[in-house]
């Protein structure tokens, strides 16, 4: 990131509903200071906090000097610009109930507006529970600066809806509200630098998209592992499920660049478009049906990395009868002509043997008959496996001959790795990504209405199934493995299994 001077964001001015929380401590602040020692921020900015517990400026400052030291990817960088950067900071102590008080913030732009010489960006960034959206997104709309489409940018954050009625309702309040062309709803694996790659790699070469399709591809796999259990967020997690918190959105997200037709441009539409037509075209699985396509994991307690864990049910804010799942694995089919009949399947779960997100196409075996059969024991189809974090690379597996007399034939693996061919470089975090994005008015990797209710359209079925029946066997996972056992049959019925990579 270095040429970037012309390319700088208009002024704006940022308010962040949820200034005192923790997204915005440990997300946002660190990946706005981050633009801003990149020299991404516009010249004129300004970052008002917003939240109900009482700060002075200087206090609301150190509060976030404070998460950028432990959050920050430079966290251990003394880089000297704090100074210059928390100036622009300010805190506004408000109730989000209290209607009086949105008038402050039509003055603070006003102020702002005149400190500029012109109308800036004005972004409201809610960093909020779910349930306080609507309000504050009605509230705003009573301030006259909601009506300046090209300026005015309201961010919202995920779980965006809890169920597909929910969501459209949702979507339905703001878009009466704003434009959608106002509206950035946020997926951060959208912002991830490994995920976008996916785009350049099927799109800037012509080399894969031949081989791109039900002809040459097997299967596809895509697992989102974590090594963290629920952690402090009992009370969220039990509204959510790893159903709803990963697959509804960033798995189906990962899907999409994975399946989607070339777009004709780079427009934020014609790619969203694209995608929309991947989530409709996601076979939907009758309720009766789920079980064949969809396991549920929940974890119990044990060991960790040598580290005692308690099960889910024993976590904070969890009901100890729970059944949310804390692990969830699917297999989706896309019926649209490229994808007839290949299986896609996903998995996600806490407290996993291995903290990886990994894309994995399978391709189609060789015809290995030219080969004698003692030549081709580990013989293996081609693999190529995209991987996300904290691995960054992307590797082809292909058949080598192995050096010697006889002809052996082994699985080597070509690989293009970040970190060895851009040493200089250093990725942006997906919310720095995500944050200038908004700035600049670029939506193109946010998810627009139709989109967030197609990805709930996908899960419904299966959210409803599970429901409807409540699981026997909970818990049925021990932490530092890679799910139930359910999981595992799930794909080996179709003669396959999951592929994990040896951790690093
Ligand atoms: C969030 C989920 O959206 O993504 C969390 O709510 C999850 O439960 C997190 O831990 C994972 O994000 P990342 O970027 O660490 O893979």
């Amino acid at each position: 990131m270095t040429d970037n001077i012309n390319k700088k964001p208009p002024a704006s001015i940022i308010f962040i509903f949820g200034g005192s929380g923790d997204l915005t401590q440990r997300k946002l602040t660190p990946a706005l200071y981050n633009l801003f020692i990149d020299g991404w921020m516009p010249d004129q900015f300004s970052i008002v906090g917003i939240g109900r517990s009482i700060y002075s400026d200087d206090k609301f400052r150190e509060h976030l000097l404070d998460g950028i030291k432990q959050f920050s990817r430079r966290k251990d960088e003394q880089n000297g610009k704090w100074k210059d950067f928390s100036e622009r900071i300010s805190y506004l102590q408000m109730d989000v109930d209290d209607d009086a008080a949105y008038k402050g913030l039509a003055e603070k732009v006003k102020a702002y507006e005149a400190q500029c010489g012109f109308h800036p960006n004005v972004i409201f960034y809610l960093a909020v529970a779910p349930q306080l959206v609507p309000d504050i997104a009605k509230r705003l709309n009573t301030l006259q600066l909601c009506n300046e489409k090209h300026s005015t940018r309201i961010v919202v954050e995920k779980p965006f809806g809890h169920d597909l009625e929910s969501a459209k309702k949702l979507n339905s309040l703001l878009g009466e509200l704003f434009s959608e062309d106002q509206i950035y709803r946020i997926d951060h694996y959208l912002g991830k630098e490994t995920v976008q790659n996916i785009l350049a790699f099927r799109f800037a070469n012509a080399l894969f998209e031949p081989i791109w399709n039900r002809n040459y591809i097997d299967h596809v796999q895509i697992t989102v592992a974590e090594t963290v259990g629920v952690e402090d967020r009992g009370g969220y997690y039990e509204q959510s499920g790893a159903l709803r918190d990963m697959v509804q959105n960033h798995i189906l997200q990962l899907l999409c660049m994975v399946a989607m037709e070339p777009p004709v441009n780079f427009e934020a539409n014609e790619i969203r478009n694209k995608k929309v037509a991947i989530l409709n075209a996601i076979r939907k699985i009758s309720r009766e049906d789920v079980h064949n396509y969809a396991v549920r994991g929940q974890y119990s307690d044990g060991w960790m990395k040598g580290e005692r864990v308690k099960a889910y049910r024993q976590e904070e804010k969890v009901n100890p009868a729970s059944n949310v799942e804390t692990f969830a694995a699917v297999k989706f089919y896309v019926d649209n002509w490229r994808w007839h009949r290949i299986p896609f399947y996903v998995r996600t779960g806490k407290y996993m043997h291995q903290k990886t997100s990994v894309i994995n196409i399978v391709f189609r075996p060789a015809p290995n008959y030219a080969f004698p059969p003692e030549a081709a024991e580990t013989w293996r189809p081609n693999r190529l496996t995209i991987s996300i974090q904290p691995e960054m690379d992307i590797r082809l597996r292909f058949q080598a001959k192995q050096p010697g007399q006889s002809m052996i034939l082994t699985p080597v693996d070509m690989v293009f790795n970040y970190k060895d061919a851009y040493p200089e470089e250093h990725e942006p975090e997906a919310y720095e990504t995500l944050l200038l994005d908004v700035m600049e008015g670029d939506p193109s990797h946010f998810m627009r209405a139709d989109q967030v209710e197609a990805a709930w359209q996908v899960v419904m079925p299966i959210i409803e199934a599970w429901e409807q029946r409540q699981p026997g066997d909970f818990p049925n996972y021990a932490p530092d493995s890679w799910g139930p056992e359910d999981a595992e049959a799930l794909i080996a019925k179709d003669g396959h299994t999951w592929i994990t990579l040896p951790s690093k």
